[in-house]
């Protein structure tokens, strides 16, 4: 089962997921009845603005994180059987009432490091014909912050997956997708603020490492990964994604 993720931290910062989240919506075309599956959905952003896109259809909120589902939860403000919320891990058999027309997926997939058993598992909740559409970590993502993370700490945490274009294309052909188009995209990040910065890599980047180590070391670990970096600047690289089943 995945990591549970610190939530309320999350929701706190400066977070280009919401700007990853708006273009990875406007990827996926939607007539307004569709069962939509949001696949590491965190704490809802991305929910709450399909479950507008769809006024006639419904939104299955899948996360394995129980913070990160409180909070999507608090957000609620009506409460609606439109929207379905589940505790579940991507790459189980998900616990759909059924098939679902489309998936979302943004910031989710590169914690996953089994794309095939992922990619495998999605195919199967979605509906023939149905779209995929998702941004994650692609090839290179946050390759400074990754290798002053393994220096500090003496070997290689190998907690996320970023793959190349061609990698993904044939995992996702495998599983049984077409009109597969897949492309990377580097969107370095600059965090103006030190103490935000901080804050950035403890609950964002770090927090695979972070998991692995008693508490007393923690904070220890993530001033000694900033301190060498050169500058306070995430050197993202999203791998854009779609296809159809
Ligand atoms: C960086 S957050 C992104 C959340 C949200 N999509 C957003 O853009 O704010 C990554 C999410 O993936 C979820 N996640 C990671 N591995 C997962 C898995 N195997 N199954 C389900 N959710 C998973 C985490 O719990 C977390 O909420």
């Amino acid at each position: 089962m995945a990591r549970d993720w610190n939530a309320a931290g999350y929701t706190a910062l400066p977070l280009p997921h919401v700007q990853w989240g708006a273009r990875t919506l406007a990827r996926l075309p939607l007539n307004g009845d569709e069962y939509v599956l949001d696949a590491g959905c965190g704490p809802g952003r991305d929910t709450l603005a399909l479950l507008a896109r769809v006024p006639r259809g419904r939104i299955a909120a899948v996360d394995a994180s129980p913070q990160m589902l409180a909070e999507l939860r608090s957000r609620v403000t009506e409460k609606s059987d439109r929207l379905e919320v589940i505790q579940a891990d991507l790459t189980q058999p998900l616990p759909l009432r059924e098939r679902v027309d489309a998936i979302f997926s943004v910031a989710t997939f590169h914690w996953i490091t089994d794309h095939e058993a992922l990619f495998d598992n999605l195919a199967s909740a979605l509906n023939q014909d149905g779209r995929l559409v998702a941004e994650c970590g692609g090839r290179g993502n946050i390759s400074s912050i990754h290798r002053a993370a393994d220096e500090v700490l003496g070997r290689p945490g190998e907690m996320w997956e970023f793959p190349a274009e061609d990698e993904t294309s044939r995992r996702l052909q495998q599983a049984g997708f077409r009109d597969v188009h897949v492309r990377l995209r580097p969107d370095p990040v600059h965090i103006e603020q030190f103490e935000v910065w901080l804050d950035y890599l403890r609950v964002v980047v770090l927090g695979g490492y972070l998991d692995a180590m008693p508490a007393a070391e923690q904070e220890a670990f993530v001033r000694a990964v900033a301190a060498q970096l050169p500058d306070q600047v995430v050197d993202y690289v999203r791998l854009e994604l779609s296809a159809r089943r």
